[in-house]
């Protein structure tokens, strides 16, 4: 067995036990899917990774950046109270009518929304609005931008808020020092900028599963 296989087997394990098929979350995927959407969603241990975080967070708000067919975006939704808000940041229009066909046909339109646009304009209109401070900011989009993100991300929260970056890891390329990818240089100026920032306290995990090798980055607002 090669270990890509190996990691597939382990990870149908622990999902079968711990999170176990959902007639809506599967809906999502097979309508992103049937639609012509990347097949690059979370896999169901870290969208449920995902909501463990925002109810341990105590999470009342939640800003997303990189929203495709709205798979992640359920997941975290479902850790907030019925009053709570969940903003979800997408570039591509037709990604956005897909995600928003799956959040309501999960029950949780009134909770989402779904802003279409390149997230750097978007930002700056959602920091006009003065919003609350978000607890918990999930950065899963094109990733040369990361470092802006984290930037954004820092003016959108408060004191014990929670960043997380996904796709930090990507094969082992963000630790190539000859890549010249802007989407590995994007991920490593965002590691460097929580790592050095005054108002950040961050970790990166490596994973391994369906989606291959990997990793979180995980940064939570100081002050
Ligand atoms: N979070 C999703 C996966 C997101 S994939 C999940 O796990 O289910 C990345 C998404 O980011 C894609 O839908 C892509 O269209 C979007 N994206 C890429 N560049 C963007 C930008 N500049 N602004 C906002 N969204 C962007
Ligand atoms: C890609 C993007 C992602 O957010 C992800 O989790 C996996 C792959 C991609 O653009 O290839
Ligand atoms: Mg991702």
């Amino acid at each position: 067995m090669s270990e890509s296989q190996l990691w597939d087997r382990v990870d149908d394990y622990f999902t079968t036990h711990l999170s176990p098929d959902d007639a809506v979350l599967d809906a999502a995927l097979r309508d992103s899917e049937a639609a012509g959407l990347p097949s690059i969603a979370v896999t169901p241990s870290q969208g449920k990774f995902l909501q463990l975080l925002a109810q341990i967070q105590g999470s009342r708000t939640i800003l997303e950046i990189g929203t495709l067919g709205g798979y992640s975006t359920i997941w975290l939704a479902r850790a907030l109270p019925e009053d709570g808000r969940l903003i979800s940041l997408e570039y591509s229009a037709k990604h956005a009518e897909v995600a928003t066909r799956n959040i309501a046909r999960a029950g949780l339109d009134r909770i989402v929304e779904v802003r279409v646009g390149p997230a750097l304009e978007s930002l700056p209109k959602l920091a006009d609005e003065n919003p609350a401070p978000f607890d918990l900011v999930f950065i899963d989009a094109d990733k040369v931008n990361n470092p802006h993100y984290v930037e954004w991300a820092l003016r959108l929260t408060s004191a014990g808020s929670l960043i997380v970056l996904d796709n930090v890891v990507r094969s082992g390329q963000v630790a190539d020092a000859d890549s010249k990818s802007p989407d590995v240089l994007g991920t490593r100026a965002a590691i460097e900028l929580i790592g050095s920032h005054p108002r950040l306290s961050g970790t990166a995990i490596q994973t391994v599963g369906s989606k291959g090798y990997d990793g979180f980055a995980l940064a939570r607002v100081l002050a």
